[in-house]
């Protein structure tokens, strides 16, 4: 498999750098600080979710994010007119359109590509002519990978926190047959020359099926990593992950 010979990449998601930050209201910590941090441990990407309440990253975190770290940007954001313009002013590699309510505590479920076709490929034309990487943000459902690739985006990444929560309720039956689905639609992406990333809920447990995923070449990654550097810090939390991602990887490369 060729995508077994390319080394795995680690988007680092920094959002509850932010998170923390806005606890008190003032300018520490700095998510720009925490991409230099990741950065130097060796991430390949840095991902930041702008969302429409800015509960998080703020308008000033993309801006300084993308003009302070020469790492590729991955701009999450809902498929919004007011994102799609600060998207365009931005400039970011990459957008990663993803469903968005205010309610939720994070993302919950994937896009509805296949429910919104028409609007979306509209909606991603300019950010593809900008010159973005443009992903949507899905489960494994293949008619939502089909309808991915039909409007033309680039990239799928595939939702995992159904099976990162099955995990940590220790429901393997279920984890597994969310892994298994997961593999499918890796797979049907591929075949349909999406590129395929993954992410949402991994942790230092969880990692390892999905960084062996030969079709995946991404993985993003954010809270567990912050949350993790309280107790170990943010660098060496960003190589562990790192390690078990490679070594996951190694076994598919010699398998
Ligand atoms: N990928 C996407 C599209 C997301 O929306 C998120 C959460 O912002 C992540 C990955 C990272 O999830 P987590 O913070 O649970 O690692």
């Amino acid at each position: 498999m060729d995508q077994a010979q390319h080394r795995l990449r680690l988007g680092v998601n920094i959002d509850h750098v932010a998170t923390v930050r806005n606890a008190r209201g003032g300018a520490y910590p700095d998510p720009l600080r925490a991409a230099l941090l990741a950065q130097a441990a060796g991430a390949d990407g840095i991902t930041a979710h702008l969302r429409e309440d800015r509960r998080h990253i703020r308008d000033a975190d993309m801006a300084a994010l993308r003009e302070g770290c020469s790492l590729p940007l991955n701009f999450e954001m809902a498929a919004t007119a007011e994102m799609q313009a600060l998207a365009l002013a931005t400039r970011p590699h990459a957008v990663c359109l993803v469903p968005e309510k205010r309610e939720e505590r994070t993302t919950e479920g994937g896009l509805d590509v296949a429910g919104d076709a028409a609007r979306l490929a509209d909606y991603i034309a300019p950010l593809r002519e900008a010159g973005a990487r443009v992903s949507m943000f899905i489960g494994h459902d293949p008619r939502q990978i089909e309808a991915s690739a039909r409007i033309g985006a680039a990239v799928v990444e595939l939702h995992t926190g159904g099976y990162c929560d099955f995990h940590a309720e220790g429901r393997f039956a279920e984890r597994d047959a969310e892994l298994a689905a997961l593999a499918e639609g890796a797979r049907l992406a591929h075949s349909l020359g999406l590129e395929v990333h993954a992410g949402h809920g991994l942790s230092f447990d969880t990692v390892a099926p999905i960084a062996a995923l030969p079709e995946v070449v991404e993985l993003n990654i954010g809270h567990f990593l912050i949350a993790e550097s309280i107790f170990i810090g943010l660098e060496p939390a960003i190589r562990e992950m790192r390690a078990r991602m490679d070594a996951a990887r190694a076994g598919i490369v010699s398998a």
